[in-house]
């Protein structure tokens, strides 16, 4: 039987970065819609639930992204609404690459510091879908998370959705210049960049003075690149003490995780994939790893 992908889209034109990895990953056809909003889910899923018999319905899948994040999330919830037993699809929800992206570079701190509590991380511009992922997870590791911005309302939003989504508290500096990252930085244990494509957040003066720092990432592809002095591809090499990661050295576990995800997804028919069980799929493949 043909393993079906139902790409729910929030954006204008549906990702074709997501059409590719998904046939990579397995997918035989993907039916595209984009522009999709909360009213348009319900019959989408019911598409996909009443055509096959219960016991094949793990050959059929839901995709849902986007660049909305928060769009995303609405869409999954009323994907969910619309399964009850034993009609169910499994979905993943990936909006912008936000949940790949932040577990690939929380699940590659994981594997270099090992136990996170009580480490102190800093993440900058935590407001972004990556970012709050990101604060979401380590604080779940136990990590004392501190999300920047340059605005403060801004940040106190994202701090708010961060301890709705995830059930944790995380703190909220806000950061204008980079005068201010030495006193930030003082303490911290995790530097993760997610600031924007092609902003330099840190020099390189920084965090080479950042005494109790262990690992530096940065998430920025374009240059200039977000960390002074971490290449794009570096990949748990040393500088300075410090370990770091480029956005390569984390894109390409995330492109690995992104595609075993999508091939999960057509394991059985109850899977929903959000951050913490994409999470749970990083951390096994580290385990197989090893
Ligand atoms: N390696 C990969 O596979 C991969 C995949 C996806 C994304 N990424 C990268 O991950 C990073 C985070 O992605 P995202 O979508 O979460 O980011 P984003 O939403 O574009 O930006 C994150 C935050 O950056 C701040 N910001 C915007 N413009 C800025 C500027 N000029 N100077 C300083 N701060 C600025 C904003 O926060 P405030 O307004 O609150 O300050 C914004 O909320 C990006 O660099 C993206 O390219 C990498």
């Amino acid at each position: 039987m043909r393993k079906l992908l139902l790409q729910l889209d929030s954006s204008r034109l549906p990702s074709v970065f997501d059409q590719v990895v998904a046939y990579d990953a397995g997918a035989d056809a993907i039916m595209s819609y984009a522009g999709v909003t909360e009213g348009d889910v319900r019959d989408l899923i019911h598409g996909c639930i009443f055509t096959r018999g219960a016991k094949d319905l793990h050959n059929t899948a839901v995709w849902i992204g986007g660049n909305n994040m928060s769009a995303g999330e609405q869409l999954l919830a009323m994907a969910q609404d619309a399964l009850f037993a034993p009609f169910s699809v499994s979905i993943m929800l990936d909006s912008n690459g936000s949940n790949t992206t932040a577990v690939a570079a929380v699940v590659k701190i994981e594997e270099t510091l090992g136990d996170l509590h009580g480490k102190r991380a800093v993440i900058l511009a935590g407001t972004g879908p990556v970012g709050q992922r990101a604060a979401g997870l380590l604080a779940k590791d136990g990590a004392h998370v501190t999300i920047t911005s340059r605005k403060p309302e801004q940040g106190d939003k994202a701090r708010q959705f961060i301890a709705a989504r995830f059930d944790v508290e995380v703190d909220v500096v806000a950061l204008t210049e980079p005068s201010k990252l030495p006193a930030l930085l003082e303490g911290a244990a995790i530097l993760l960049n997610s600031g924007p494509a092609g902003v330099q957040m840190v020099p390189s003066s920084a965090w080479s003075a950042a005494k109790a720092l262990e690992i530096a990432v940065d998430l920025n592809a374009v240059p200039p690149l977000g960390i002074e002095g971490v290449d794009v591809d570096d990949a748990g090499v040393e500088r300075n003490g410090v370990t770091v990661f480029g956005a390569f050295g984390i894109g390409n576990f995330k492109t690995k995780l992104h595609k075993k995800c999508v091939a999960k997804l057509f394991t059985r028919n109850d899977l929903v994939l959000d951050a913490e069980a994409i999470a749970e799929v990083a951390r096994g493949m580290v385990k197989q790893k090893r």
